[in-house]
């Protein structure tokens, strides 16, 4: 059941505005990525806004002061009016960020978007090896084009922006990544171990790298990374580690509703791109402005501040910092998201991540048996 909180007392701390506006616009998608982060029940959710309605977003969001706009999904590409889209963000102003599996991409719509103003893509790759490439995405063609499009990117004068999720799966093959980047002349990678949302956290015993694994993964690019700038090689590297491997939190989303307004397909407003797996209820943007919703709705203002915390962030000296780590993961872990984000050793629940550490150790999934993110599948789940 979802908490509206008709009438509750807002914090007294007044929040700056949204920066970062991340406009999902549709949770359509041509692969099946097992590690999603999208809701298991996105399926229930297939309602889209109109190209007029995300545009009214924009400009509502810019107003409010948005300077970043990311396209994300599912798959943008899949939105046949998405260069009207970066076209009317270019105009108000943001500087626009794709973020796409590449699925969708032609030369023609890359020429199309670069004449729209766009002005940074990231394409994702599943691993540096085909067949699991392939297999990952639920695709035979992924990897090929998926390299294409990275090429084509780079032709067309943008910077090449590589993301790959890693996992127990490909995490081992961190050098021929690295390789596949240098090759395809990226000048920033991301190498991203998955957190555990969504789809992944479903997945998660096939796919939590093992410790070892995790510190191989490190050492390797941390390795590369000074050769490349020994060598005064343009080209970055990024890794983000798992939160299971750590004993303190994340400060997840620099803090609830602080920076990031996430908007989904349907126009839920979200201060994060999981939060709507809490039983939050949290408001439409159909019905309410944006600045309704980001100052005043209950949704935005149900974690900020420190009113909210009980023990031990309340009194801990580091609740500042973390905010008491990720609502969601605490939520998706405990039951409640008020508790605190069972990654920190402070937590009671800390013993969960002990356990997800041993479960890595000692009971690998295949690939085979991941269960990939598809309509079909949100429907079982959502009926289940
Ligand atoms: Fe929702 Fe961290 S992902 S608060």
């Amino acid at each position: 059941m979802s908490v509206s909180g008709s009438s509750f007392a807002k914090p007294e701390h007044v929040p700056g505005p949204p920066l970062w506006l991340l406009a999902e616009l549709t949770y359509r998608c041509p692969l099946q990525c097992p590690y999603c982060s999208n809701p298991l029940d996105f399926a229930r959710h297939q309602e889209e806004l109109t190209t007029a309605q995300w545009i009214e977003v924009f400009r509502q969001a810019r107003e409010l002061g948005a300077a970043q706009l990311g396209f994300s999904g599912g798959e943008p590409l899949v939105r046949q009016d998405l260069a009207e889209l970066i076209a009317a963000a270019r105009e108000l102003g943001y500087y626009t960020n794709l973020i796409t599996s590449g699925i969708g991409l032609t030369e023609a719509r890359i020429a199309e978007f670069a004449e729209a103003g766009l002005d940074h893509i990231q394409i994702s790759f599943q691993a540096a090896d085909e067949e699991v490439n392939n297999l990952l995405a639920g695709s035979k063609k992924a990897f090929a084009h998926k390299l294409e499009m990275a090429r084509a990117v780079k032709q067309h004068g943008y910077p090449m922006v590589l993301n790959f999720v890693t996992h127990r799966h490909n995490i081992d093959n961190i050098e021929q990544i690295i390789r596949l980047c240098l090759e395809l002349e990226a000048d920033f990678v991301e190498l991203a171990t998955c957190q555990f949302y969504g789809w992944a956290e479903l997945n998660r015993a096939g796919l939590l790298p093992t410790k070892a694994q995790l510190e191989r993964a490190e050492r390797i690019t941390n390795e590369w990374r000074d050769r490349l700038a020994a060598e005064g090689h343009p080209c970055k590297l990024i890794f983000v580690t798992p939160d299971y491997y750590e004993e303190r939190p994340k400060a997840c989303m620099n803090g609830w509703g602080s920076l990031f307004l996430d908007i989904t397909p349907d126009g839920t407003a979200l201060p994060c791109h999981s939060a709507r797996s809490l039983p939050v209820q949290f408001p439409k943007v159909t019905e309410h402005s944006l600045k309704h919703i980001w100052y005043d709705s209950f949704g935005f203002n149900r974690y900020r501040g420190d009113d909210w915390m009980p023990e031990p962030c309340r009194s801990c000296d580091e609740k500042e910092r973390d905010f008491g780590g990720c609502r969601c993961q605490a939520f998706l872990l405990t039951g409640d998201a008020d508790n605190a984000d069972p990654v920190c050793s402070k937590s009671a629940h800390h013993g969960l991540i002990l356990d997800a550490r041993r479960e890595a150790e000692e009971a690998p999934w295949s690939l085979e048996q991941l269960t990939q993110r598809n309509v079909r599948a949100s429907q079982i789940i959502c009926k289940g």
